[in-house]
């Protein structure tokens, strides 16, 4: 754990300017709002270790895989999370010596994410090399009420001189990202401008052809009356600034409003590209900063209405959830169906903006309880745009008759993960995004989405489970050989436990919604059906064969389930046997000692008792949990959650809220280590379905939500809303 950053119910606040935190800093202030969002990075220069990023939703570059000897399924490309034009540089001098936090000395710094309101908050005292003092302080935000624009109010005061602030603000997509495959850039320029107080810069990706155009308009006030200033201006490929100087005394206070627009041809032709984002800039300055906070406080202000969750008594508890809901609101809104949740949103490269599993598995649930029905319904016809592509993933590697492998990594339907060795073998994704569909049913009532989309991706998945699994003649059972399951501490395992229940209950599922829609809509069963090719005499038999016959191992004299086969054989020890310098074991121990050990990443079997509860009594939960949980050395993100939901069930306080904490705090305690590349946004959906799900109980039970609440013993209560059916439901327990 490193803690460093101070507990407040509503704000993240860091005291003290710590470089060496600064990168962790810069994706745990990061700021978004579902269109774009921008890492923390300094505005003004900085020469010391950071990871600049602004990312643009729904823009990729695919970067060709990088591999040793190809393997054939081996994907093309890796898809990258674009770093693009960087929006929010504005170089300051004071009095002709550049403002660099790594070169001057500060005081009294402190940076500020008000959840609240959706503001990101520096300020600091500065002392530059020639002892000249001055305060600064920025405040930015990326607009929740118009999401093409953002903002910064840049101010500077001198302290101790009277003298010249000069500014550079400028736009700059000459950026690279830090996980390119070849070093390579993945931006040409299209056409850079400037004005007196403005400028355009508009870029193109290689290969996919995205176009992505920032805009500025500049205002200058002294004293917090709007100044006159002369601007020189300056432009080349991929850069657009404006330089502007003004005299100041000391303790007057100079303030540079930089008004950003800044658009994707994602949402515009790229002949209007340029002059969209120019009309958000423009649009941004002709409302101000102040109409434009307020806007902005109103906006997150609704969204807090629905999604907040208070806890009494506990500070760090409460900071955290609201941590995590502010940044899945921030990565993904709802509004536009083309778009998914990535495992780090807007906030770190590694695994990007691109669609995992990690959606339906635990995405889901937190956009179906907090938004309007739609949003969810919308995250699972994203699965039905892409089924054609998931039916030639499934050719790709030798399987027919439309049966459909979803991808493991996507943003465009095709598969694009970056290491075949973990990924290619998890196929258990496939069995989420049936899961999902369930899961959405149950909850919302909405029958109709099977016979419009939901019976052909579970025709598609259930066809794919039924060609994976072989007949063993010695068993004299089906068996599942080569995957991985979730717990990638495995890998190519033969049963893992997990991918063959749900397999099983994919098959079992698709089979009832057949049923269900031949009988409630026999027209659009039999388009569906005949689009499909359904052979209905003869798939169901094979699907009820395999049902019927599938290998799911157990340790005898048990009920626990068995991870995979020969699970039993390894060396049995728990995490807590484990010295904490090795910790965690993927950056201490090489990847065989891994494999060889019998330490679990995240829930695997217990991912499975999770989904599908109801099929198991208390005693068997207990003893899966008993069993597994000590082994999990929890370096997923996705896997605390889980434990905390399973603990808080089988009445488990102190695990439950352990896990809690684990799961609320990763990265503001940065429990793994890995802050730095980026927030765990999928796992954040998780947080919350810990307190939901687990301490609050929820459930629906033929038709009607139920509630089983466990109040940890540190709080005094707590309480949350949920949407269920049309109607608002809070639950609330102990004192709020
Ligand atoms: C987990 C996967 C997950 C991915 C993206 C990995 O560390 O093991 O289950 O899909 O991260 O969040």
């Amino acid at each position: 754990m490193i803690q460093y950053l101070t507990t407040h119910p509503w704000k993240i606040v860091e005291e003290g300017f710590q470089p060496r935190h600064h990168r962790s800093s810069e994706s745990i202030f990061s700021i978004g709002n579902g269109r774009f969002g921008q890492r923390a990075n300094h505005e003004e220069t900085y020469t010391g270790p950071t990871l600049q990023g602004s990312y643009v939703a729904g823009i990729y570059y695919p970067d060709k895989t990088r591999v040793g000897w190809w393997k054939n399924g081996y994907p093309e490309y890796f898809a990258k999370v674009l770093n693009s034009i960087n929006w929010i540089g504005i170089r300051v001098w004071i009095d002709g010596e550049e403002l660099d936090l790594a070169v001057c000395s500060t005081n009294n710094f402190r940076r500020e994410l008000d959840m609240q309101k959706g503001l990101l908050v520096r300020s600091f005292d500065v002392t530059t090399i020639s002892g000249k003092q001055a305060r600064i302080e920025s405040i930015r935000f990326c607009s929740m009420a118009d999401y093409e624009t953002a903002v910064i109010r840049y101010s500077v005061t001198p302290l101790n001189f009277d003298g010249a602030i000069r500014f550079t603000p400028y736009l700059d997509g000459d950026v690279h990202n830090h996980d390119s495959n070849y070093d390579e850039k993945f931006w040409e320029p299209v056409s850079s401008d400037t004005t007196p107080g403005g400028g355009s810069v508009v870029c193109r990706t290689k290969k996919t052809a995205f176009e992505v155009a920032a805009s500025m308009q500049l205002d200058v006030l002294l004293d917090g009356a709007s100044q006159s200033v002369s601007y020189a201006e300056f432009s080349r490929d991929f850069y657009s600034e404006n330089n502007l100087e003004i005299e100041v005394k000391t303790n007057q206070t100079t303030q540079l409003m930089k008004y950003v627009g800044l658009v994707s041809s994602l949402n515009y032709s790229t002949a209007e590209l340029k002059s969209a984002a120019e009309r958000a800039a423009l649009r941004a300055k002709t409302f101000g900063f102040d109409k434009m906070m307020s806007a902005q406080v109103e906006a997150w202000s609704n969204i807090w209405e629905m999604a907040d969750i208070q806890i009494v008594g506990d500070d760090e508890a409460q900071q955290a959830i609201r941590f995590n809901i502010f940044h899945l609101n921030q990565t993904y809104t709802g509004e536009d169906s083309r778009l998914n949740i990535g495992p780090k949103g807007f906030t770190g490269e590694k695994y990007g903006g691109s669609t995992y599993w990690d959606t339906e598995a635990y995405c889901i649930p937190f956009y179906m309880s907090t938004k309007n029905q739609e949003v969810a319904r919308q995250l699972l016809v994203y699965r039905h745009n892409q089924l054609g592509k998931a039916i030639e993933n499934a050719e790709k590697l030798g399987f027919s008759n439309g049966a459909a492998l979803y991808p493991m990594v996507t943003m465009n339907g095709e598969e694009c993960h970056n290491e075949w060795e973990i990924t290619f073998e998890e196929i258990h994704r496939n069995g989420a995004i049936a899961y999902a569909i369930h899961n959405y049913i149950r909850y919302t009532d909405d029958h109709s989405y099977l016979a419009e989309y939901g019976i052909d991706v579970l025709t598609g998945i259930a066809r794919f489970w039924a060609q994976r699994v072989h007949w063993s003649e010695a068993k004299g059972m089906y068996v599942m050989h080569g995957v991985t399951g979730p717990n990638e501490y495995e890998n190519n395992v033969n049963n893992n436990w997990y991918t063959s229940y749900i397999a099983r209950w994919c098959m079992r599922y698709a089979m009832e919604t057949l049923a269900y829609v031949k009988h409630h809509d026999a027209q659009a069963y039999t388009t569906k059906t005949t689009a499909l090719k359904f052979n209905e005499a003869a798939e169901i038999k094979q699907w009820q064969h395999i049902i019927d016959n599938l290998f799911l191992g157990k340790k005898e004299g048990s009920n626990i389930f068995l991870q995979q086969d020969g699970f039993l054989d390894k060396e049995l020890r728990s995490a807590s046997s484990l010295n904490q310098a090795e910790r965690p074991i993927n950056q201490h121990w090489s990847w065989d000692r891994i494999l060889r050990s019998c330490f679990i990443k995240q829930a695997d079997v217990l991912q499975g008792i999770y989904f599908f509860e109801e099929d198991f009594d208390m005693e068997t939960i207990r003893e899966n949990f008993d069993y597994y949980e000590p082994m999990t050395v929890h370096e997923s993100s996705l896997s605390p959650c889980v434990h905390s939901i399973l603990a808080a069930k089988l009445g488990y306080e102190e695990k439950a809220y352990e896990m809690y904490m684990r799961t609320s705090r990763l990265d503001l305690d940065d429990y793994n280590h890995e802050a730095h590349e980026g927030l765990h946004i999928t796992s954040m959906a998780g947080t919350w379905m810990s307190i939901v799900q687990g301490f609050g109980g929820m459930r629906v039970e033929n038709g009607e939500l139920t509630f089983n609440p466990m109040l940890p013993k540190k709080w005094k209560g707590f309480s949350f809303k949920v949407m269920f059916r049309g109607e608002v439901k809070t639950l609330k327990v102990g004192e709020v």
